[in-house]
C-alpha cells in the first residue's frame, strides 16, 4: 500500500491509522527529512508527483495507492498512468465539487482539477474510492492559532458562514477503511463533521475550551483578499466565493463517518480540545 501526501494533513493521520492497525505501509516522499517525523515501522521512498519517472521505485510490488493532489497540474496524467501499470486500486483525496449545495458549487481553479483527475481514475481501469471531505477543522490552525496564540482579535470575513468542519482523524480512519476493506471500489463519499457551525461559533469554542473569550470582528472579504500573500489568492478567492455563497444557509451534513466507521463523528469541540495547546504554546508571528 502506497500512501502520497504522507507528511501533509490527512496521509500522515492515515499512516497512522494503518500503521496502528499493523498494515505495512509505504510512504511516498519528496523531502527526506521531512519523513523523520513519520512512524519508524513506515517504508519511505522519495519520489515526486512532478516528475512521473520518479515514481517507479515507491510504486514497485504496489497493489493499492492513496492519492492525494496539491501538485501543479502538468502531470496528473501521465501520474495515474503510471499507477495504473502498478495498482488495482486507487483511493483518492478529492473534495465535494459535485454535491449541490452553494457552497461547494463555486467554480475554482482546484475543484476543476479534481474533477479532471477523477476523470483520469475512471478511465484508468483501476478500481477506485472518492473521498470528498468538506472543510478540515485543521483549517482553523492555519487560520486562527497564530492570533490565539498571540492573545489578539480574531478579524475574518463571513463570520456568519456557516461549514460543518470535519475531524481530519475522521477523514483518516474513513480513507484507511476504504484501503484496507473490500466492498468500496466504486464508492464516492462526501464526508462532514456532524454539525453546522458559523465560523465566529467555532472561534468561539476554541474560546471556550481555552477558558477565555476570543473576539471575532468581521472583516471586510476585500481587506481580507489585500491582506493575502499573492501565490495563496486563488484559494482565498475560493474560500471567499464559497463562504459568500452559503450566507443565510446550514452547512452540508452527511453521515457518512458514522455509516463506515460505525461510530459518531469527531465534534469541532472534541477536535479544539485535543489541539489547544496549538492555540497557546508555541511562536507567534506578532501579525
Ligand atoms: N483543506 C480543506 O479543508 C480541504 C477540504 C477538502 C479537500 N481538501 C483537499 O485535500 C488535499 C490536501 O490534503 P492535505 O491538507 O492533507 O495536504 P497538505 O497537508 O497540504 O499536504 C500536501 C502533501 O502533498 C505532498 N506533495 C505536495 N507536492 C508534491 C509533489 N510534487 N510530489 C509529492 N508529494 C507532494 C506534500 O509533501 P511535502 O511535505 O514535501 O510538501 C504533503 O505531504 C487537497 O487536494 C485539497 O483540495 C482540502
Amino acid at each position: 500500500m502506497l500512501v502520497t501526501g504522507a507528511t501533509g494533513r490527512i496521509g500522515r493521520a492515515v499512516i497512522e491509522v494503518l500503521t496502528d492497525a499493523g498494515m505495512p505501509v509505504r510512504a511516498l516522499v519528496r523531502r527526506s527529512e521531512a519523513a523523520a517525523a513519520l512512524p519508524t515501522n513506515v517504508e519511505i521512498v522519495s519520489g515526486d508527483l512532478t516528475v512521473p519517472g520518479s515514481l517507479d521505485a515507491a510504486l514497485r510490488a504496489v497493489s493499492t495507492v492513496f492519492l492525494v493532489w496539491t501538485a501543479p497540474p502538468q502531470t496528473a496524467a501521465p501520474v495515474v498512468d503510471r499507477l495504473a501499470t502498478h495498482a488495482q486500486r486507487v483511493v483518492y483525496l478529492s473534495a465535494p465539487h459535485r454535491t449541490p449545495h452553494p457552497f461547494f458549487q463555486q467554480p475554482n481553479p482546484m475543484a476543476a482539477l479534481h474533477a479532471e483527475i477523477e476523470r483520469l481514475i475512471a478511465a484508468s481501469g483501476m478500481d477506485s474510492t472518492i473521498i470528498r471531505p468538506g472543510m478540515f477543522a485543521s483549517n482553523a490552525l492555519l487560520w486562527w492559532a497564530d492570533t490565539i496564540r498571540g492573545g489578539g482579535v480574531v478579524r475574518w470575513p463571513y463570520g456568519a458562514a456557516e461549514t460543518a468542519p470535519v475531524d481530519d482523524r475522521d477523514v483518516a480512519a474513513v480513507v484507511a477503511r476504504t484501503l484496507c476493506e473490500d466492498g468500496h471500489a466504486g464508492g464516492d463519499y462526501v464526508l462532514t463533521g456532524p454539525e453546522s457551525l458559523s465560523q465566529a461559533e467555532q472561534v468561539s469554542i476554541i474560546g471556550d475550551v481555552l477558558g477565555r473569550p476570543i473576539t471575532f470582528e468581521e472583516l471586510a472579504p476585500d481587506d481580507f483578499r489585500r491582506r493575502a500573500p499573492q501565490a495563496s489568492r486563488p484559494a482565498v478567492d475560493m474560500l471567499l466565493a464559497a463562504w459568500n455563497a452559503t450566507m443565510g444557509q446550514s452547512a452540508y451534513v452527511t453521515s457518512t463517518v458514522p455509516d463506515i466507521l460505525g461510530t459518531p463523528p469527531r465534534t469541532f469541540r472534541q477536535w479544539a480540545t485535543d489541539h489547544a495547546t496549538a492555540f497557546t504554546e508555541g511562536p507567534h508571528s506578532g501579525n
